[in-house]
């Protein structure tokens, strides 16, 4: 058939495609997100085969299949192979999205570096930088392994080509926005070209058994680069993020198809590269001044591990006709509900004020868990009274000031514990069926009315 090429519009935010130009994607409703893109057709729209002639797909019985154990290859980064669900699955496709400058490119080139032990070869194949670049990263790195292989290719044959050619036993491709598909005449990074390619490297990763790592410039809700589209090809999608100014970066799994999407994996990001934290909460509760008032430690959930963070609140006059209310790290109606709360049912009266309520350590706390703490830290300094020292306060608040139950506290209890701590505030109903641990005193509160007798 001859190949025929006309313009169709794609939105660079969802990937809807219309031969017609709109000023909103009917899509996604973003505005002003179609761009014109030439689509080759023909070879991609083939008509449906005719019904008599087609071959019918043999049927199989779910039971009768056998159960294939994925090889998993481990990395060495014990962080790393967490979040995958335990290493890297042959033949899988892997997203890793994050803020430009974050730390993949480091992340991957340390991570390729532990998959290349036992003579294992591993790829990297840069379309950002050359390959002096990533020779000058990988000293600075420590990189010593002989069969991590370097390329500097942004053309998609040629690195199909490569792969199959070389067959190593991993590759990264650095980045999506960067590759390139020729027989697509749009520009690196639109949507089209981003989608093409991860179609051929899921082809691929299935057909070879080669595990392939993608990196996107990707952020969370998908504002800068915008091809959320991927995430429904690929088979794992991780998001690398943190605080640029903090020096800690979070490796989170959303979506998994070889294991839990609840792991995360802290990393701190060193003149060397990226260190592993295997204790967190040291990490974060480093800075913590001692008898603060309103400063509260508390233990939040992140996947199946606790970990301590410090929750600051600052209430103080306010000099504007409308206090101010700015909340980091937390969630900033979840916080107005615990004001009111404090208002109505302790009687502490904060209309008129700022209050300014920060997670230390740029973390974001979106668990219920932490409600007391942050109603206590907000009370602490309202009252510029510090809290008894090696106290852990735990609870979810509900709008008549009762003190709510929460998941696993046993395991936070422990991590209290294990920190140094002496003391947890906590709901009457935990408080009744935690086991006992040495050294910790734990107090039962049904109200937060009790929890400031407690405390202050
Ligand atoms: P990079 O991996 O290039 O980020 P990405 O690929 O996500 O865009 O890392 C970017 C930042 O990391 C860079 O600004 C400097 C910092 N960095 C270190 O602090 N230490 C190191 O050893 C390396 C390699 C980078
Ligand atoms: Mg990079």
């Amino acid at each position: 058939m001859k190949k025929r090429s006309k313009s169709l519009y794609s939105c660079q935010a969802c990937g809807y495609q219309t031969p017609k130009w709109m000023g909103r994607c009917p899509e996604c409703e973003g505005w002003d997100t179609l761009v014109e893109e030439v689509a080759v057709e023909g070879d991609r729209f083939q008509p449906a085969a005719p019904r008599g002639g087609a071959r019918v797909p043999e049927l199989e019985s779910i039971l009768a299949m056998e159960t294939l154990e994925e090889p998993r290859i481990p990395s060495g980064i014990a962080e790393f192979d967490r979040v995958l669900g335990g290493g890297i699955v042959v033949g899988s496709l892997v997203l890793i999205g994050g803020d430009p400058g974050i730390g993949k490119s480091t992340l991957m080139l340390q991570a390729l570096d532990g998959l290349s032990k036992n003579g294992r070869r591993v790829l990297y194949i840069s379309g950002e930088e050359s390959k002096a670049q990533v020779h000058l990263r990988s000293q600075r790195l420590g990189v010593t392994s002989e069969t991590l292989f370097v390329a500097s290719e942004i053309q998609m044959d040629a690195i199909l080509a490569m792969l199959e050619a070389h067959k190593p036993a991993a590759v990264v491709i650095d980045s999506v926005q960067t590759m390139y598909n020729a027989d697509l005449s749009s520009a690196p990074g639109s949507v089209s070209q981003v989608r093409e390619t991860t179609m051929k490297l899921m082809v691929m990763a299935k057909k070879s058994g080669i595990p392939i790592f993608l990196v996107g410039h990707v952020t969370k809700d998908g504002a800068i680069a915008g091809p959320r589209v991927m995430e429904h090809m690929v088979d794992t999608v991780l998001y690398f993020e943190g605080d640029t100014n903090h020096i800690f970066r979070v490796l989170r799994a959303v979506k998994n198809r070889f294991g839990s999407t609840n792991e995360i994996g802290v990393f701190e990001m060193r003149g060397g590269g990226l260190a592993e934290v295997h204790n967190p909460s040291a990490l974060f509760l480093s800075e913590r001044p001692e008898n603060a008032p309103g400063s509260v430690v508390t233990a939040s959930m992140e996947g199946t591990r606790p970990i301590l963070v410090e929750i600051q609140g600052l209430v103080s006059r306010s000099s504007l006709g409308t206090p101010r209310r700015t909340v980091l790290g937390l969630d900033g109606n979840r916080v107005a509900l615990l004001v009111a709360v404090m208002e109505k049912k302790i009687g502490m009266n904060l209309s008129g004020l700022d209050i300014f309520m920060n997670v230390a350590g740029g973390v974001r706390i979106t668990e219920p868990a932490v409600d007391l703490a942050i109603l206590v830290a907000a009370a602490s300094s309202f009252l510029d009274r510090p809290l008894p020292e090696g106290t852990v306060v735990l609870g979810e608040v509900g709008l008549t000031g009762e003190v709510r139950g929460i998941s696993q506290l046993e395991g936070r209890a422990a991590e209290i514990r294990k920190m140094g701590f002496t003391h947890i505030i906590v709901p009457e109903s935990g408080a009744k069926r935690l086991k006992k641990i040495e050294g910790l005193k734990v107090s039962g509160v049904n109200h937060v009315s009790q929890a400031m007798e407690i405390l202050f």
